[in-house]
C-alpha cells in the first residue's frame, strides 16, 4: 500500500512535550500552562526560568538566576577575534552560527549532555547571544565593544551594548515583551532542527548552531527582516495595496509576515506586538512603517477573505519588524534578535529531548527506477 506523504511533516506529532501549547484554531499560546497574554507582564529572564524549570520564579529564585547569568557575559577572546576577522558585509546570522559552534571550543565540557552541564551551557548561550549580536554590530560600525552594566538586566544590557546609551524604561519594557514573545513556539522549524540534531546525541552547541541556520530562512525567522525590506521597497502607505495585489497575482506569491503552519486565526503574539507598535508609534520618528503595516494587514485581510483563505493572517514576524525599527535595531539584526530570544526555547527543548531521546529519522517514499544494470565507465560512451 502506498504510504501517505505528509509534506513538510504538516500535522505530524513526533514527541510529547510539557513546554508549549498552541491552539491554532482559537489563536492561543501557552508556555508551561501560562497564557502568553498574561506573561507579557513578566520579563524575558523570568520566562527563561519558566521554560527551563516549569514554574515562574519567586523573587529570590529570580535574583539567584540572574546572578548565575552574570559570569557568562564575557565573550571568549578568541571568539572576539572571530568577530574581528569576519569580512565586511558578513550576515549577522552567519556570524551567530559560527560563534555558536566556536563557543564549544572554549567550553571546558562542551559534549556532556547531563542536565547540569546542559543548564550551564544554556546559561552561557542566553547571555552570549545578545552579547555577540550587540558586539558584532558595534565592531562593524567601527565602534568599541561595551561591557555589560550590572544595573541593567538582559534586555537593557542588549540595548546599552548595541547603542551605547542607557535605554529608557519604555524601551526596556518593549524589548522584554518582544523577547519573551519570541522565546518559544513548540516544534517550529528551528526547534525541530535542534531536537533532530540532539536526537543523534550530538552536543548542545552543535544542535544550537544547526537551529540558528534553520531560523535564518525567510519562511521562518528571516521573515521579520523580509517584512521590513518589503516595506522599505514599497516606500509609502499609498503603494501598499498595489504591491499586495501584484504579489498575490504571482504563482505562489507570498506576502512576508502572513500565514502560519499552525494558526488558523491571528497569531496572538502578532496582536500583542501590534498593540506595542501602536504605542511606540505615538512618539517614534519611524512610525511610518507601522502605519504601512496596518494598511498591509487591512488589504491582506480583505484579499484573503475574498479568496476563501481567511486563515492567512499576520504572524509574529509581521509587527515585530516595525517594533524593531522603532527601537532603532538595524534591519539585518531582526533575525539575530529572534535568535537571542529563541535560544532559551531551543535549550528547553534540548533538555526535554535528551531526557527521553528517540532518534528522529522519518522516511522518504522512493519513486525512482530499480534494478538498473551497471555499465563500466569504458563502455558508457
Ligand atoms: C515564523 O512554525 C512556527 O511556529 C514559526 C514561528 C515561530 O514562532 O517559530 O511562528 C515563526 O516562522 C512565522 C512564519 C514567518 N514566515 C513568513 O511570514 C513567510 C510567509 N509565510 C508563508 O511562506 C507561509 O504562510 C508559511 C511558510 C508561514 C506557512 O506555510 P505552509 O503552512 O506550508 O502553507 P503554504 O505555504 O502551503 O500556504 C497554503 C496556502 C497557499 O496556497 P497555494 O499558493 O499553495 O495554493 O495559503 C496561502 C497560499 O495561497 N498563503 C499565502 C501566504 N501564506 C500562505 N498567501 C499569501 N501570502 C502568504 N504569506
Amino acid at each position: 500500500m502506498e504510504p501517505t506523504i505528509h509534506h513538510g511533516l504538516a500535522g505530524v506529532y513526533f514527541a510529547e512535550s510539557d513546554i508549549c501549547h498552541i491552539d491554532g484554531e482559537r489563536g492561543e499560546l501557552f508556555y508551561r500552562g501560562y497564557d502568553i497574554r498574561d506573561l507579557t507582564e513578566a520579563t524575558y529572564v523570568e520566562v527563561v526560568y519558566l521554560l527551563w524549570h516549569g514554574e515562574l520564579p519567586t523573587a529570590k529564585q529570580l535574583e539567584d538566576f540572574r546572578a548565575e547569568l552574570v559570569p557568562h557575559y564575557p565573550i571568549p577572546d578568541k571568539v572576539m577575534e572571530l568577530l574581528l576577522c569576519l569580512p565586511p558585509g558578513t550576515d549577522p546570522m552567519h556570524m551567530l552560527q559560527a560563534a555558536a559552534a566556536m563557543l564549544a571550543a572554549f567550553d571546558q565540557n562542551p559534549d556532556e549532555i547531563d542536565p547540569d552541564n546542559l543548564r550551564r551551557i544554556g546559561l552561557s548561550l542566553v547571555v552570549q547571544f545578545p552579547n555577540l549580536v550587540a558586539t558584532f554590530e558595534r565592531l562593524r560600525r567601527g565602534e568599541a565593544p561595551l561591557e555589560p552594566r550590572s544595573d541593567l538586566g538582559l534586555a537593557g544590557n542588549f540595548l546599552w551594548m548595541l547603542n551605547g546609551e542607557v535605554p529608557n524604561d519604555a524601551a526596556i519594557r518593549v524589548l522584554n515583551t518582544a523577547l519573551l514573545l519570541h522565546a518559544e513556539h513548540g516544534s517550529n522549524a528551528s526547534t525541530f532542527t535542534a531536537r533532530t540534531s540532539a536526537s543523534t546525541l550530538t552536543d548542545a552547541y552543535s544542535a544550537i548552531a544547526a537551529a540558528v541556520g534553520s531560523l535564518k530562512g525567510p519562511l521562518h525567522g528571516g521573515a521579520n527582516e523580509a517584512v521590513m525590506r518589503t516595506l522599505e521597497q514599497i516606500g509609502s502607505v499609498e503603494k501598499i495595496e498595489q504591491y499586495v495585489l501584484d504579489t498575490l497575482a504571482k504563482p505562489r506569491g507570498r506576502v512576508m509576515g502572513f500565514g502560519h503552519r499552525v494558526y488558523r486565526v491571528l497569531d496572538p503574539r502578532g496582536k500583542i506586538l501590534r498593540d506595542v507598535a501602536e504605542k511606540l508609534a505615538e512618539t517614534s520618528s519611524e512610525a511610518k512603517y507601522f502605519h504601512m503595516s496596518l494598511e498591509m494587514e487591512r488589504v491582506m485581510e480583505r484579499e484573503m477573505n475574498a479568496r476563501g483563505k481567511s486563515n492567512i493572517r499576520a504572524n509574529l514576524d509581521f509587527f515585530s519588524a516595525s517594533v524593531y525599527r522603532m527601537l532603532g535595531i538595524p534591519v539585518d539584526m531582526y533575525t539575530p534578535v529572534f535568535a537571542v530570544a529563541r535560544v532559551s526555547g531551543w535549550m528547553a527543548h534540548l533538555y526535554e529531548q535528551y531526557a527521553d531521546n528517540h532518534l528522529v529519522r522519518p522516511r522518504l517514499q522512493y519513486r525512482g527506477e530499480l534494478g538498473k544494470r551497471f555499465v563500466p565507465l569504458a563502455e558508457r560512451g
